[in-house]
């Protein structure tokens, strides 16, 4: 029998720590069985255009705490659907490059539309196990994606900053976290820097409510106000702000551009100035926090061991703090987004943290006798 013979991809948006699980999946692999370990260019476009290349131990040596990823990626090419033909279905001719190829296994690395593509290739018998990825943090089945937490970090640490001037200049700030249709950056960010206001889309905001906490506030003797919104947030009977769409992606829709919505609600309702920042893509980029390289370690590990064992069609995962696997028919085409009733919402109303309405549910603390 020859040696085993594993490809790996990165798909989707870029996030910090892709080269950590690269690294990880392709050492534990070299080292511990010997494989073979060829890479995609591209993500999925890669496999469709035919463009791989053998991962040899120098070549993912010292790309640990390296942003991006060595192999590049592709949030565009859905087999399914190719964006640069007609949208025409090549995923057969992935699986012929892929045998051509005499794969054993595949370890793909994404967020949800990578699971959603994985999880179709395994039913047409490419043996694939998948790695969370993203820095929404909104995968189901997993407690933590890796990205999530560097993704936390740089936001937080933009919070703090706007803190001091806001204090300087007792304006109101805004800053806006990416996230999609989930509101786990601007929760946790805002949690760590102490935001007076987190907007999240699970939650509509009422603007008259955040304008009157505004008020409070530049009564009360703080005269500043932090705001953290997401970017899918929107007011109570709105729509979310849309800022492109692009037709040639899987997922067109491009959010963007609320904090400037709340700031314009907000102008004539409270005498301080506003000013709102768009956080972007810096969410994204530069080298993963020590938790994330951690998680990205522990998570290719697991996804190299899983497919040594040939259990295929799953995505590793986080749950109660342990590494396990979930199936990916369980992921695909699914958004984890936060719950009402998480301990973190809870715990961030006690602190006095307004999520822009008065309809959430009460959960009061009982004084002890
Ligand atoms: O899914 C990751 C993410 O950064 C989202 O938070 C954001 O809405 C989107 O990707 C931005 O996509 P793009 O990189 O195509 O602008």
């Amino acid at each position: 029998m020859g040696r085993f013979r594993v490809g790996v991809l990165t798909g989707g948006g870029d996030c910090p720590g892709l080269n950590a699980v690269i690294r990880s999946v392709a050492k534990s692999f070299l080292l511990q069985i010997d494989a073979e370990v060829i890479g995609f260019e591209d993500g999925f476009l890669g496999m469709i255009q035919r463009r791989s290349r053998p991962l040899e131990y120098q070549d993912v040596s010292g790309i640990l705490a390296q942003g991006g990823t060595i192999l590049g990626s592709s949030n565009k090419a859905n087999p399914f659907e190719y964006y640069l033909d007609n949208n025409r279905d090549v995923s057969q001719e992935v699986c012929d490059y892929f045998e051509e190829l005499k794969l054993d296994a595949l370890v793909t690395i994404g967020g949800d539309g990578t699971m959603s593509i994985s999880h179709g290739l395994v039913e047409m018998g490419i043996p694939i196990v998948g790695v969370p990825k993203t820095i929404d943090n909104d995968l189901v089945g997993t407690e933590r994606t890796f990205g999530f937490d560097t993704a936390v970090h740089i936001a937080a640490e933009a919070i703090d900053r706007l803190h001091t001037t806001a204090q300087s200049h007792q304006r109101v700030m805004i800053l806006e976290t990416m996230g999609r249709y989930a509101g786990w950056i601007a929760l946790h960010a805002g949690i760590a820097s102490g935001a007076d206001i987190v907007l999240i889309p699970e939650v509509e905001y009422d603007v008259q409510e955040v304008a009157r906490v505004c008020r409070e506030r530049e009564q009360g003797g703080q005269r500043f106000t932090i705001i953290a919104v997401a970017e899918g947030a929107r007011p109570v009977g709105g729509e979310m702000v849309v800022s492109s769409i692009d037709e040639t992606s899987p997922d067109p829709i491009r959010l963007g551009g609320v904090s400037h919505l709340l700031m314009e609600q907000l102008k004539g309702m409270i005498k301080s100035e506003i000013r709102a920042t768009v956080l972007g893509h810096v969410q994204r980029g530069g080298t993963p926090t020590a938790f994330d390289r951690v998680l990205a370690t522990a998570f290719g590990n697991h996804a190299a061991f899983q497919a040594s064992k040939k259990e295929f069609g799953c995505m590793v995962a986080l749950q109660n703090n342990q590494l396990t696997e979930i199936p990916l028919k369980e992921v695909a085409n699914k958004t984890r987004t936060v719950p009402l009733d998480d301990t973190l919402m809870y715990a961030a109303r006690a602190v006095g943290t307004s999520f822009g309405t008065q309809n959430l549910p009460a959960k009061r603390m009982r004084c002890p006798v």
